[in-house]
């Protein structure tokens, strides 16, 4: 297999952006050599700009829940367009996504559509520490929630401790308003409760946490945290930017059956494009400008030609059986790596349409610090060789794959076999 193109591109990339790429995790420093620069994709394919072909378990990070070029986004897409692309003024087509939304996911009442998962938490946020005038934020470590400042922590070395900022840039003023404690640890929780009484204006998480591994966590430790949220008038954020749309068309909040007080929202709900939303009951919503005090607002936001993509691809969403046949896919496929991955290298933990390649022991993992960072080795020998078999997958060990509803069985059985030639090679 030949990447002179894109080995060629990425050269001319490193003159014009940082480490040539627009987002770091694109430049597969984690798996090591050249990123891919993609030319097309159609379906559950793509094709590099070398016109190698690839199976994609990527789907753009999440967002092609329909696949590559979905002729029902693209039509809906191409007939906004003509008629003008941003007006900055409201149009049809934003209260028709909002309605679509609405009317099946009784979660939420109101929503404001911004431009990106990022921007969607930033707001989130905000709205959260204005409604209840705390300042200050508990978020889980291994969960991701955008490059927002107030974020980009990590935890410190106790269980209750001020993280130390995971990016340069980060005033340490912002650092001490986020707590950070590990997944699963209803001590952590409660210990950084009764340490900050009355201060922490909202929790947040990604409940179904899949930046870092897929960490999935029990239900009762969900319940728990909507229960202490509820004692202490704190506010509870599901960052569904992932989960949204993905785990059911009402994302996590309806598979667990948990009422969040805040959900953000991202990928899926732009059907390709760039959009992200918020959205929570009319009483809290109603603290955003101009209703309320909470200023937020975005030139581009509620974009037609986004929201077009948006209602075409939640659309396709709503339709019988579409999730079901999601995870019924991603099962098959999954039984089909177990069944060639003889030596037991690897474990594939999954949720719905998620899964996620583990070089573990363990049953399950639940915790960032569960991960063995040097396992990621194994990774990075196995991906190449998938890509060297046509499988494209995201290039980081602590990705999740997946699956959408273009794939094919054809798909999945070429896709086991590539796992069974790569294995030999890691073997
Ligand atoms: C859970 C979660 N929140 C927020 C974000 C940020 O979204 P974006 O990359 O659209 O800014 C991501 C991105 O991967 C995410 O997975």
């Amino acid at each position: 297999m030949t990447t002179s193109n894109s080995a060629q591109l990425f050269e001319k990339a490193k003159h014009y952006f940082p480490g040539g790429v627009n987002s770091p995790v694109r430049a597969f420093r984690s798996v090591g050599g050249n990123p891919l620069f993609i030319e097309k994709g159609k379906g559950s394919h793509i094709w590099d700009a070398d016109e190698n072909e690839y199976i994609d378990f990527c789907c753009s990070w999440g967002p092609l829940i329909l696949g590559h070029a979905n002729e029902n986004v693209l039509n809906a897409v191409g007939k906004t367009m003509r008629n003008g692309t941003s007006f900055g003024a409201p149009t049809k087509l934003e209260n028709d996504l909002a309605e679509l939304i609405l009317s099946n996911n009784p979660f939420i009442k109101k929503i404001r559509f911004v431009s990106s998962g990022t921007e969607a938490v930033m707001s989130a946020i905000r709205l959260a520490r204005g409604f209840t005038k705390r300042n200050k934020i508990l978020k889980f470590e291994g969960c991701y929630h955008g490059h927002v400042d107030s974020m980009l922590v990590k935890a410190g070395s106790g269980l209750v401790t001020f993280g130390n900022s995971s990016s340069a840039g980060v005033p340490e003023s912002f650092v001490n308003e986020t707590i950070t404690v590990p997944l699963n640890n209803r001590e952590a929780v409660e210990q950084a409760f009764a340490k900050y009484k009355n201060e922490i204006a909202c929790v947040i998480i990604e409940p179904v946490p899949a930046n870092n591994g897929l960490l999935l966590q029990d239900k009762t430790f969900l319940q728990f945290l909507r229960e202490i949220c509820t004692t202490n008038k704190t506010l509870l954020l599901f960052d569904e930017v992932i989960s949204g749309f993905r785990l059911g068309f009402c994302g996590a909040a309806g598979f667990y059956n948990i009422q969040p007080d805040i959900i953000t929202y991202g990928k899926i709900i732009g059907g390709g494009f760039p959009v992200g939303a918020y959205g929570a009951s009319a009483e809290i919503m109603s603290c955003i400008s101009p209703e309320g005090n909470v200023y937020q607002a975005g030139t581009l936001s509620g974009n037609p030609v986004a929201m077009s993509a948006g209602i075409a691809q939640l659309s396709e969403c709503l339709k019988k059986d579409f999730y079901p046949e999601l995870e019924k896919k991603t099962n098959y496929l999954i039984e089909g790596i177990m069944k060639v991955n003889g030596f037991k290298l690897f474990k594939l933990f999954k949720l719905g349409s998620i899964f996620w390649i583990a070089f573990t022991e363990k049953e399950a993992i639940k915790n960032a610090e569960d991960i063995d960072a040097n396992s990621m080795a194994y990774f990075k020998t196995l991906y190449h060789a998938l890509l060297e078999e046509g499988v494209y997958l995201g290039p980081s060990g602590y990705e999740v794959g997946f699956m959408s509803s273009a794939h094919t069985y054809q798909d999945l059985d070429k896709t086991i076999s590539a796992f069974e030639k790569a294995l030999k090679k890691l073997k």
